[in-house]
């Protein structure tokens, strides 16, 4: 059954200050913003069209995601699949003992219904109702004057990495395509996806024990399992980096050297870490 990743999700209390980071320091374009649902909902697309999006959501916040932010404040809450049938995957999973949180519903153009994986962290599967909605770039570019971010995986960090996996993989179907167990992660996608040669595969990664570093602790610590961080892969992290500097913003994590690859962190206005890597070549990943 066709389904890729589609976009992660951010709880924000400052919609303003969110859309003004991400569209003029990453140059991402805003493809869709509304409050006519209740809720102030906004999708940002970077500007190589990667089909892989970042939404943002403003209070007040539809429940779980109210009880959600009171007790993680701005934080990544859910991630989402887009498939054809929501229906068919909630009749999929039903049988896996997946918890659910709803059953598919239908939510501004989409239907949808939202789930917990093993560690906790809430998903979302969703399918367009109305084509007329399906997001894409804008047909204008914004001017932009910076280099290319392409949004790249989102990482959950967890305490069992083995049994995460075995979710994605048995119960969603996704394949792991690279890792380094040792060092504590693995990355999934899509099978689909990554045998298309046409275009990137938006990755998820898992991350945990034996190879949690400092931050990735901190973060379970604080919030437990969850998604921890959204990674963006640029040509050059060193130029990227001394470009976000001269827009004034912080790193956690000065450009370093990482298993053959080279990475940063710094943070959103929301305090949500935000990574900088290289491309991981395609002859790199598991097909
Ligand atoms: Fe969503
Ligand atoms: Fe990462």
């Amino acid at each position: 059954m066709k389904f890729e990743l589609h976009h992660v999700d951010i709880l924000t209390d400052d919609m303003e200050k969110s859309l003004a980071f991400y569209q003029e320091k990453l140059g991402m374009q805003l493809i869709f913003h509304s409050d006519a649902a209740g809720t102030d909902v906004a999708f940002l697309a970077d500007r190589a069209n990667t089909n892989f999006y970042i939404e943002l959501v403003g209070p007040p916040f539809i429940d779980f995601q109210d009880a959600f932010f009171k007790q993680h404040g701005p934080l990544m809450d859910h991630f989402s699949y887009l498939v054809d049938d929501a229906d068919v995957w909630y009749e999929k999973l039903r049988p896996e003992g997946v918890d659910f949180i709803t059953k598919p519903e239908e939510f501004l153009g989409v239907k949808e219904f939202y789930f917990y994986d093993a560690s906790g962290t809430i998903a979302e599967i969703m399918m367009f109702q109305d084509p007329s909605f399906a997001l894409g770039p804008p047909t204008e570019a914004a001017p932009f004057n910076g280099v290319d971010y392409r949004l790249h995986h989102l990482s959950i960090t967890c305490k069992d990495i083995a049994e995460l996996e075995r979710f994605y993989v048995e119960k969603i179907g996704m394949q792991t395509v690279h890792e380094n167990r040792p060092e504590g992660y693995i990355f999934l996608a899509d099978p689909e996806l990554v045998a298309d040669k046409s275009r990137e595969a938006p990755l998820l990664e898992i991350m945990g024990p034996p190879g949690l570093r400092e931050r990735e602790q901190a973060f379970i610590n604080r919030h437990g399992p969850g998604i921890d961080h959204l990674c963006f892969v640029v040509d050059d992290v060193d130029e990227a980096h001394e470009e976000l500097v001269s827009k004034g913003v912080a790193f956690d994590v000065e450009p370093m050297d990482y298993e053959g690859n080279r990475i940063a962190f710094f943070k959103d206005p929301n305090g949500i870490d935000l990574e900088l890597m290289l491309p991981i070549p395609r002859e790199h990943l598991v097909t």
